[in-house]
Order: structure tokens, then C-alpha cells, then sequence
């Protein structure tokens, strides 16, 4: 049978464990096939995220439509963290409201710095909401949540200039929740690059 080789990056929200027993919260972008089936994880290996799957070989990666969480889990500004259940004769926790989750295993693990490569099955998953659907501050909120995650990475002028261009469907398309993920990330880009 012909494998499929149908891959593409879905963004979302990785819950992993702590040494001391609490969930990580990290957005993630991982590499997956159409199904669903397989998730390839490149973390950074000076990230918590890296060390915790390091240590424990399994973590949790959710499909959420929540843009201010993702926006808060980015900047490290989570105040009140959601509300998690502990899974089943794991580690391992699953936030209580997301779209879909999947428990992951690492399968085979590459480190490579900067990043690893953590080849993953999928343990157990679950759906728990429909997805919200396109909504075009949405996806603008997640862009901007990259470009935060990217300071010091990318010029300045760059950040600048794309979060210039994504204010616009932001103005024309948020609701609450998308315009204060916005501001949050907007505050906090505007704070480190200095105007
Ligand atoms: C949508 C989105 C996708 C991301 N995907 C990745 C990724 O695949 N690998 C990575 O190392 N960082 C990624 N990041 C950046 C990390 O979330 C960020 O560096 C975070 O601080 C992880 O570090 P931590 O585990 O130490 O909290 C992404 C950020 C966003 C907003």
C-alpha cells in the first residue's frame, strides 16, 4: 500500500509535565500527516518543553480555537491557568477545554542543537468542542504570537512591519477574545523592542 506523505504543520497548544509534577504550557507547531496519526515535535532544546519531553517521553498536544491562550502560553503570561484533568495511569495532563487532544509517546528522539526532533504516536486523543471556525484575527493572533516567540531572532523592522499588516483583519474581524489576545502580544512586542 502507498504511504501516505501528506504532511503539514497544525498549530496548537503542548501540554507536557514538569519535574515537579505540573503541566507546561507551550504553543507548538507540529508536523503531522492528514490523520492525525503521527506528530513530529522540533522543540528548542533550551526550552522547558524540550526538557520535559526529554525526561518523561510523552506529552500532550491540543487543538484549541482559545487565541488567548495561546497568545498568553507564548509570553509566558498565563495568570489563571486552565483547567486541566490528570490522565489516567499517566503524567500526563489534558486541558478540559480544547477542540481535540492526543496523548503522544515518543517514539525515536534526534538532538540536534538548537533543535530536537521527536518522532511521536499517538497514545489515546479525544474530541471535546467544535472548532470555531476561520476567523481571519484568529490566525492574525497567531502570527503575532510567533513573531513574540521570534524577538531576537528576527530583525526588529520585520516584527514591526508584519504586525503593522495583521492589525488590519484584527480591527476589521475580532471579537473580545481575539482583540485582548491582541493587545496582550502588541503590549508585550511593543515593551522589548523598544519604540
Ligand atoms: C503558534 C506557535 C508555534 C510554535 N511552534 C514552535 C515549535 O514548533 N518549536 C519550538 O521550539 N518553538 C515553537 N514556538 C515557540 C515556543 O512556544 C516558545 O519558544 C515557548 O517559549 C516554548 O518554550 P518553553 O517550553 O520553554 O515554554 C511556537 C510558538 C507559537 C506561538
Amino acid at each position: 500500500m502507498k504511504e501516505n506523505c501528506d504532511r503539514l504543520i497544525v498549530e496548537g497548544l503542548m501540554v507536557t509535565t514538569g519535574a515537579d509534577g505540573r503541566p507546561h504550557f507551550a504553543p507548538m507547531g507540529p508536523l503531522v500527516d492528514r490523520e492525525l496519526r503521527a506528530f513530529t515535535l522540533r522543540p528548542f532544546c533550551t526550552s522547558t518543553t524540550f526538557a520535559n519531553l526529554q525526561r518523561t517521553g510523552t506529552a500532550v498536544f491540543h487543538l484549541i480555537d482559545d487565541v488567548e491562550l495561546l497568545a498568553r502560553a507564548a509570553i509566558g503570561r498565563i495568570e489563571t491557568p486552565p483547567a486541566v484533568v490528570q490522565i489516567a495511569g499517566s503524567v500526563n495532563y489534558r486541558l478540559v477545554d480544547c477542540c481535540r487532544w492526543f496523548e503522544l509517546r515518543v517514539a525515536t528522539a534526534e538532538v540536534e542543537p538548537p533543535r530536537a526532533t521527536f518522532h511521536c504516536e499517538v497514545l489515546q486523543s479525544g474530541s471535546v468542542h467544535d472548532w470555531f471556525g476561520f476567523n481571519r484575527a484568529k490566525h492574525a493572533v497567531v502570527e503575532a504570537a510567533i513573531l513574540a516567540t521570534r524577538i531576537g531572532i528576527l530583525p526588529a523592522a520585520d516584527i514591526r512591519a508584519e504586525m503593522a499588516r495583521l492589525a488590519i483583519p484584527v480591527q476589521k474581524t475580532a471579537g473580545e477574545q481575539e482583540r485582548r489576545a491582541w493587545e496582550l502580544l502588541q503590549t508585550h512586542i511593543n515593551e522589548r523592542l523598544g519604540s
